[in-house]
C-alpha cells in the first residue's frame, strides 16, 4: 500500500502543478490571439504602417503611450478612455500635454474589429502599435507577449503619483521607475525616446525666462530662444522645439550624444547626462547604438507587462475611448 499512497501523492503533485500551469497560461502570453485571431498582429502592424505614411508622428505617439499607459497602475488602456461627466481622464490631464492622434488608434481598432469583433484589447493594441510605432522609426522590432484587457475607469487625478515631470529629480524618477522592476539602464534607455517628436515651449521656457539657464549650450539656447520667443506662450500657437534637432526622425542613439553637449531639451534630460548614477550608461548608449537598443528593447517589454489585467478581469472594449456600457 505504500506505493499506493506515493502514486496517489505523485498524481496530487501533478494536478497541483498542472493548475498551476494553468493560471500562468491565464497570464500574457506570445501569440496570444493566434487561435481567436490569427491576422490580429498582421492587422496592427499593417495599419500602423499606413498610418505612418501619411502622418510620420503618429509612430511618436504610439512610442509615448507606451509609458503613460503602462506606467500608470497596469497597461490596461485607460490612458485612451474619454472623460465623463463625473470624471476627467488621464489623457486630459497636465501630464499628458502634448498628447496626440487619439482618433487613429480607433482606425486600427476598426481593422480589428471589421476582422474579430470583439476579440482585441485596446490594451493589446496600444502595446502593439508602440511596438511597431518602434520599428517604424528605426527602433529595434520587440517580440512582445499579448492578452492583456481593458481597464473600465481612467482618473487624470492619479497621474502625479506615477508620471515624473519635466523638472523631476533624478532620485524621484529612478526610484518610480525601480518600482515596476526598470533598473537605472533601463531608465536611461527608455529617455531615449526624446530622440524624436517635439517638445512644446511651455515645459521650456523656464529654463530661458527670466534668465538662461547657464547649463545650456549657447548655440542651443539661440535655437531655443527662436522657437519659443514668449516667456508665456500663447497656448493656442503650436510653438515647439524638435527633441533631436539633427536626427528628429529616428529613434537612435544621437539624443544621448546632444544630451551629453547640454542640448537636452527638458531639465530631467540634462540631469540623465550629469548625474553620477545615470551619466556612465548615457556615455556607453552614445557610444553603442547596439547596446543602447538591447536596453531599450528590455525596458519596453518590462514595461508592457506591467500589472495587466488579465483572465476574466478588465473587459474588451469595444472602442478603445469609451467603457463598454455595463448591461
Ligand atoms: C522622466 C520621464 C519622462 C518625462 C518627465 C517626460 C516628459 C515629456 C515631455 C514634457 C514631453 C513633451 C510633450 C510636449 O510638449 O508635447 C515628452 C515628449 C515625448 N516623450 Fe517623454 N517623458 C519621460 C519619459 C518618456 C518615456 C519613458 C517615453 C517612451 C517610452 C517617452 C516618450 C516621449 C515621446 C515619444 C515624446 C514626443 C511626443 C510627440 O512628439 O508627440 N517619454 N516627454
Ligand atoms: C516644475 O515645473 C512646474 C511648472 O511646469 C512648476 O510648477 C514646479 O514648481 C517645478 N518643480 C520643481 C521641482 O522645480
Amino acid at each position: 500500500m505504500p506505493s499506493f499512497t506515493r502514486a496517489l501523492f505523485i498524481l496530487t503533485v501533478l494536478y497541483l502543478s498542472s493548475l498551476s500551469t494553468f493560471a500562468e497560461n491565464e497570464g500574457l502570453s506570445m501569440n496570444f490571439y493566434k487561435d481567436s485571431c490569427p491576422q490580429a498582429e498582421d492587422i496592427i502592424k499593417e495599419q500602423v504602417q499606413l498610418l505612418y505614411k501619411r502622418h510620420k508622428n503618429t509612430a511618436f505617439s504610439w512610442l509615448r503611450n507606451i509609458f503613460h499607459d503602462c506606467f500608470v497602475e497596469s497597461c490596461d488602456a485607460s490612458l485612451l478612455l474619454d472623460s465623463t461627466r463625473r470624471v476627467m481622464s488621464e489623457k486630459e490631464a497636465d501630464r499628458s500635454f502634448g498628447m496626440r492622434n487619439f482618433r487613429y488608434m480607433e482606425n486600427i481598432k476598426e481593422a480589428l474589429e471589421r476582422e474579430c469583433p470583439g476579440v482585441v484589447s485596446c490594451a493589446d493594441i496600444l502595446v502593439l502599435s508602440a511596438r511597431d510605432g518602434i520599428a517604424s522609426v528605426g527602433g529595434p522590432h520587440i517580440p512582445l507577449k499579448t492578452g492583456r484587457r481593458d481597464g473600465r475607469r481612467s482618473r487624470a487625478d492619479i497621474l502625479e503619483q506615477h508620471l515624473p515631470d519635466h523638472n523631476e529629480s533624478m532620485s524621484v524618477v529612478l526610484d518610480r521607475f525601480a518600482n515596476i522592476g526598470i533598473d537605472t539602464a533601463g531608465v536611461v534607455a527608455l529617455l531615449g525616446s526624446h530622440s524624436v517628436g517635439r517638445t512644446h515651449c511651455v515645459k521650456l521656457v523656464h529654463r530661458l525666462y527670466p534668465e538662461v539657464d547657464p547649463a545650456l549650450d549657447p548655440g542651443h539656447v539661440e535655437h531655443m530662444l527662436y522657437k519659443c520667443p514668449d516667456p508665456i506662450p500663447d497656448p493656442k500657437a503650436v510653438q515647439y522645439v524638435r527633441n533631436d534637432r539633427g536626427t528628429p526622425m529616428k529613434l537612435d542613439n544621437n539624443y544621448y550624444r546632444n544630451i551629453l553637449d547640454n542640448k537636452g531639451l527638458l531639465i530631467v534630460d540634462h540631469q540623465l547626462a550629469t548625474d553620477k548614477r545615470t551619466k556612465p550608461f548615457v556615455k556607453k548608449m552614445a557610444k553603442s547604438q547596439d547596446y543602447f537598443f538591447r536596453e531599450f528593447a528590455r525596458a519596453i517589454t518590462i514595461l508592457s507587462e506591467n500589472n495587466p489585467l488579465t483572465g476574466t478581469k478588465g473587459e474588451i472594449r469595444k472602442q478603445c475611448n469609451l467603457a463598454n456600457k455595463l448591461h
